[in-house]
């Protein structure tokens, strides 16, 4: 699918976060809510937004017609996840042979409202198709690894964060690996899938998901050990879901879990938070609220349902609206943490990081933004390439206030500078040292959730060449015209 320049919405954020940075000389920037704090939201999506981060719901495609439900979710939530539609069995039933017309209907209705889309979920051992249950070994992992290459080239561009691998270990209180066909077929099963889903779509986060991991105990531990080990193999992961289907009580060390896999290098989310209703129900909602504005890579939360009535904990009543749609204790408890929140950091949406470093995805192309062939030398070409993550295509934002930034690489520590100041279309982007000259100003327009880098000296934008797709594409600037060749995928890498 391919949006047109009209139906692309923009917002002008550069203005606001020049006020903000000049006043408060703050290194974070776009956080409406400190520029106007007086101003509380009055959303849980909108809420969260200010703080950097998302809130979202899961729907079920089934219910989408009920138009309480559908009027709450369009109304509070600002990242969709769909409850089943885009499951093994739901988007592969025979073997390859694809049927993504459910998840498309979430997604669709998602984006076409301004939502963003988590994927959920590409491998998982449950909700598996009968034809995958009946195979192993060899022609299982293979059939594995092309649902994972299909499904998510399908969705490449449209998804915020995927669960790649959901619920691959075991509550056996040794933080072993679950049995699973899945993983007899092999103990690379998972890293294989996320190689593979990163080949297909190199914009979305990659997520590995699960349950009982919520605090400190061998389960998590067996995790964050996986986690560890990915990242000092250059394995692609980039966050880690905790669903947090809770009980009446939680664990003390909620938050303090949290923090050593954000410590690893990962961003965390609250993927399926349903808490059981009980005398604790609201309080426990604010304290996981509290937990993931308390972290800076705690990109956002996500609710298992809307009302009680939909949730899949028949009876438990673990939700934030009641069978009616009307909001409970537990919802107002959540968007009064979320209004008071210090908001530290920021991971998620429409909030830009000075402190971190950032691989810019390609709309058009799906690859990065990269000093070519690794050099450190003034003048050096910009080109895009296969996304990788080596310190050639990562790139921090500095600020030069009233809303422009120098895009600083972490190879050369040199920045994006439009060549011998240029203003003509075509002009080669290379890097230089950094003189905080307009030609090395850029200031960002966002467009759904990629953002253009508009140069202050010239007032374009900067592009793959000719909407190339080719490993080496030069990047250049051109006259803005909102294509997707000029477009690019913010993804906080460090
Ligand atoms: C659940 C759905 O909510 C139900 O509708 C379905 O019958 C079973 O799956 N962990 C997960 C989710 O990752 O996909 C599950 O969703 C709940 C547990």
């Amino acid at each position: 699918m391919r949006t047109t320049p009209e139906q692309l919405t923009r917002h002008g954020w550069g203005r606001r976060t020049a006020a903000l940075a000049a006043t408060a000389g703050l290194v974070l920037t776009m956080l409406v809510a400190l520029a106007n704090p007086a101003q509380a939201a009055s959303t849980l999506g909108a809420s969260a937004a200010e703080k950097g981060r998302y809130f979202g719901t899961a729907i079920a495609a089934g219910r989408m017609s009920d138009s309480t439900y559908i009027g709450i979710a369009n109304r509070e939530f600002n990242m969709i996840t769909a409850e089943n539609e885009m499951k093994w069995d739901a988007t592969e039933p025979s073997q390859n042979s694809f049927s993504y017309g459910r998840g498309d209907q979430i997604a669709n209705w998602a984006r076409s409202n301004g939502k963003q889309v988590r994927g959920h979920a590409l491998l998982w051992h449950a909700q598996m198709p009968g034809w995958a249950q009946n195979l192993s070994g060899t022609a299982l992992r293979n059939a594995a690894i092309n649902h994972v290459t299909k499904v998510a080239t399908y969705y490449r561009g449209k998804i915020h964060s995927w669960d790649v691998v959901n619920e691959a270990f075991a509550d056996d209180g040794r933080g072993s690996r679950r049995d699973s066909s899945l993983q007899r077929t092999g103990n690379d099963w998972i890293e294989a899938a996320f190689r593979a889903a990163r080949a297909a779509d190199p914009g979305a986060k990659l997520c590995y998901n699960d349950y009982n991991t919520d605090g400190i105990n061998a389960k998590s531990t067996g995790v964050y050990n996986m986690v560890r080990d990915f990242k000092s193999r250059g394995v692609p992961i980039d966050c880690v879901g905790f669903q947090a289907h809770l009980g009446t009580s939680m664990p003390g060390d909620f938050q303090a879990n949290l923090q050593r896999f954000a410590d690893l290098g990962v961003d965390v989310q609250i993927t399926e938070l349903d808490i059981q209703q009980g005398g604790n129900q609201a309080n426990m909602y604010a304290a996981v609220t509290n937990a993931c504005l308390a972290i800076a890579r705690c990109n956002g939360i996500t609710v298992w349902g809307v009302r009680d009535s939909d949730s899949w904990r028949t009876g438990a009543n673990p939700l934030l609206f009641d069978a009616s749609g009307n909001k409970k204790a537990a919802y107002t408890s959540v968007l009064n943490a979320l209004n008071a929140g210090g908001g530290n950091g920021g991971g998620g949406n429409g909030s830009i990081d000075t402190g971190a470093w950032y691989v810019l995805v390609n709309r058009n192309s799906g690859k990065a933004l990269d000093v070519y062939n690794l050099s450190t030398a003034d003048g050096a070409r910009i080109t895009q390439w296969s996304r990788n993550d080596g310190a050639q295509q990562q790139w921090q934002f500095v600020s030069s206030g009233d809303g422009y930034y120098r895009l600083k690489s972490r190879l050369s520590g040199k920045v994006l500078d439009v060549t011998s100041r240029s203003t003509a279309d075509g002009a080669a982007l290379i890097q230089w040292p950094d003189a905080n000259s307009a030609n090395q100003q850029f200031s960002i327009q966002t467009i759904d959730s990629y953002v253009q880098l508009i140069s202050r000296n010239s007032g374009k934008a900067v592009e793959v060449q000719g909407a190339s797709t080719a490993d080496g594409g030069n990047i250049v600037q051109y006259s803005d015209w909102n294509g997707a060749n000029q477009q690019w995928q913010l993804v906080r890498v460090g």
